[in-house]
């Protein structure tokens, strides 16, 4: 029998990767202290602590408007270096070996920070991590659906330039309201231009909403995902198309979404032979990174050696990484297994 902290450990020390990682929600208050003085903004709080005491969410809404309103210090290219590379030198150290992560161009955009100037950021940071530690990634530009496609089109008109860049877009922000299909055009136009596609559905928004993302989006992944659970037929779907669930059980603590960890659905999901794995979504907000979401996982839910080599598997094997590679980090995570 493996003790709780015999699985922890091993959970640490797993090779990971991250599907599902807002960098903007990787602010944590310090930095964007640091940052507004530097730029000399002013934030709505006046001290860290306070900044940190209004962290307590009772669904997604609340917690956007506490994250757009930390995003808006970031003016510079170097901004958004800093902030990326804070993050990927955290999960160095956490054993993520890969990380695909999102940004939200729209909501830089709004504040008149251009394109070129997130993008550089993001993208020279996610280089030197490769040069620095190997670690490799995956950049996804998503949509902030509580705006409209018109403005959607606009944003991949100004991403053009840098489509070298971006291997996918997916689909973000307040869900209630604003269902996938509001959004199936500017889809359709980003997959003929060779980019993956994903979006949120199922995190507050009903089965519908995850029904659309595949038959009217046709993603390639799902992020969250977990009223699909109310479904079925759409569990079989979900199934027999092999799709991955990007899961982030801190974030679902902490919007609401589950009402206790040790109810969290992601046991089950593996039970009902789903592909889910563990991400983080925004860490600075919801109270850790990927080991703490694994290590709660493993206190609160009673999660099993077998299932946590299952989850860790999923991670590889759903991410956007060639066959090759995905071999390799296999090899690595089963010889720890052994
Ligand atoms: N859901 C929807 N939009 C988001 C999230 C999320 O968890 N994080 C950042 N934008
Ligand atoms: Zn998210």
């Amino acid at each position: 029998m493996d003790t709780t902290d015999t699985l922890v450990e091993l959970s640490k020390k797993m090779p990971k990767t991250e599907l599902h990682l807002h960098i903007e929600g990787t602010f944590e208050p310090e930095q964007m202290f640091a940052i507004a003085q530097r730029n000399q903004v002013k934030l709505k709080y006046d001290t860290v602590d306070a900044l940190k005491a209004a962290y307590q969410f009772t669904n997604l809404q609340d917690f956007l408007d506490l994250y757009y309103q930390g995003m808006s210090v970031l003016l510079h290219e170097a901004d958004f270096y800093d902030l990326t590379m804070a993050y990927l030198e955290k999960v160095n150290s956490e054993n993520v070996v890969h990380v695909e992560i999102f940004f939200d161009p729209q909501g830089h955009l709004s504040r008149d920070v251009p394109f070129d100037v997130q993008i550089k950021g993001i993208y020279n940071a996610l280089q030197d991590a490769q040069l620095k530690w190997g670690m490799t990634s995956k950049l996804i530009m998503s949509f902030l659906r509580h705006l409209s496609e018109e403005s959607a089109f606009e944003t991949l008109e100004q991403a053009t330039p840098f489509l070298s860049w971006i291997d996918g877009v997916g689909l973000d922000s307040s869900e209630l309201g604003h269902p996938p299909e509001k959004f199936s055009r500017v889809f359709e136009a980003c997959k003929n231009l060779g980019l993956k596609v994903t979006a949120h559905a199922g995190e507050e928004g009903p089965p519908d909403y995850v029904w659309q993302a595949i038959d009217q989006i046709g993603v390639d992944r799902i992020d969250h995902g977990n009223r699909a659970l109310e479904d079925d037929k759409l569990v079989a779907e979900i199934k027999a198309r092999g799709l991955t669930l990007t899961v982030c059980p801190l974030s679902n603590l902490k919007l609401c979404v589950v009402n206790d960890m040790k109810d969290h659905p992601i046991t089950r999901m593996l039970e009902l032979g789903l592909n889910a794995t563990v991400n983080s979504d925004d860490p600075a907000y919801f109270g850790g990174y990927m080991n703490d979401n694994y290590a709660s996982l493993v206190h609160r839910t009673g999660i099993s050696k077998t299932e946590l080599l299952q989850l860790a598997k999923n991670g590889i094997t759903g991410s956007w990484m060639d066959h090759h590679t995905k071999e390799q980090h296999l090899e690595r995570l089963h010889a720890l297994f052994q």
